[in-house]
């Protein structure tokens, strides 16, 4: 069974487009499931709600769609220094006062979890898949590269997880995996906004058999001119279109950011 896991598109249309198509271009994906945070930083929460929707992509909420859907004083993100917490308020407000209230709902109405069983929900003991955002206690929880094996087993433990188990996140923009006690450990990355210093689209194929679970990340070029131009032309701040550019942080020598 192979599903494709989106996550943190933020509103980025032409990253969410060029993922979608690089996935149809693939016969073999049974289901595209989102990881949340769909809306904030870039010019498009509507029309990325309306896409996921006409396409019926199941998914969770990110802390971005649960602030935004339920009114809340902040979006829940993480601030470095004071200028990031300016921004970040100043995305917030716009992207409140820009979403329908259908979009709205659809945001608010989102689960916070949800549980797959690949090879059928009458057949117990076999591999399940659970979609989250941040992890399995809170939308906000930053679950990075560098937590150690024990963060991971408490949050299996939390999430109901066993050996062959897969649970799968977002939220900190930087994909990686991880094998512990027989259980994946696996962050997909983000579409519309990485962070890892490659600024393509990132996604995940996730390969779920009887015996292991396989996931292979992809990046997919995309036309971020199209992007940084939206974000200039809207009263997004400019940083937002050069943080598309770079690829965010860090830039090493193997991902150099587009010209
Ligand atoms: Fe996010």
């Amino acid at each position: 069974m192979k599903y494709a896991l989106i996550s943190d598109i933020h509103a980025n249309l032409p990253a969410l487009e060029a993922v979608l198509a690089d996935i149809d271009r693939r016969s073999d994906v049974e289901a595209i499931y989102h990881l949340g945070d769909l809306v904030g930083y870039a010019p498009w929460p509507n029309e990325t709600v309306s896409l996921i929707r006409s396409r019926a992509i199941a998914g969770v909420a990110g802390n971005y769609d649960s602030t935004t859907g339920t009114d809340y004083k902040h979006c829940g993100c993480k601030y470095e220094n004071p200028r990031q917490e300016e921004l970040s308020h100043v995305s917030y407000d716009w992207t409140r006062a820009r979403v329908t209230p259908e979009t709205k709902r659809f945001l608010a109405a989102l689960p916070f979890r949800l549980d797959l069983w690949p090879l059928g929900g009458h057949l117990t003991g076999k591999p399940r898949v659970t979609l989250v955002h941040g992890s399995p206690t809170s939308n906000t929880l930053y679950w990075t590269e560098d937590r150690p094996d024990s963060f991971c087993g408490q949050m299996a433990a939390i999430a109901g997880m066993k050996a062959g188990d897969v649970i799968a996140f977002g939220h900190t923009h930087r994909p990686w995996s991880r094998e512990s006690s027989g259980m994946l450990f696996l962050n997909t990355g983000s579409v519309g906004k990485p962070k890892d210093g490659d600024w393509r689209a990132g996604y995940v194929i996730l390969d779920v058999g009887e015996a292991s679970a396989r996931p292979e990340f992809v990046r997919v070029e995309y036309d971020v001119q199209r992007a940084m131009k939206g974000i200039r032309h809207s009263e997004l701040p400019d940083e937002f279109a050069e943080d598309l550019r770079t690829g965010g942080s860090p830039v090493t020598e193997t991902t150099k950011p587009n010209p």
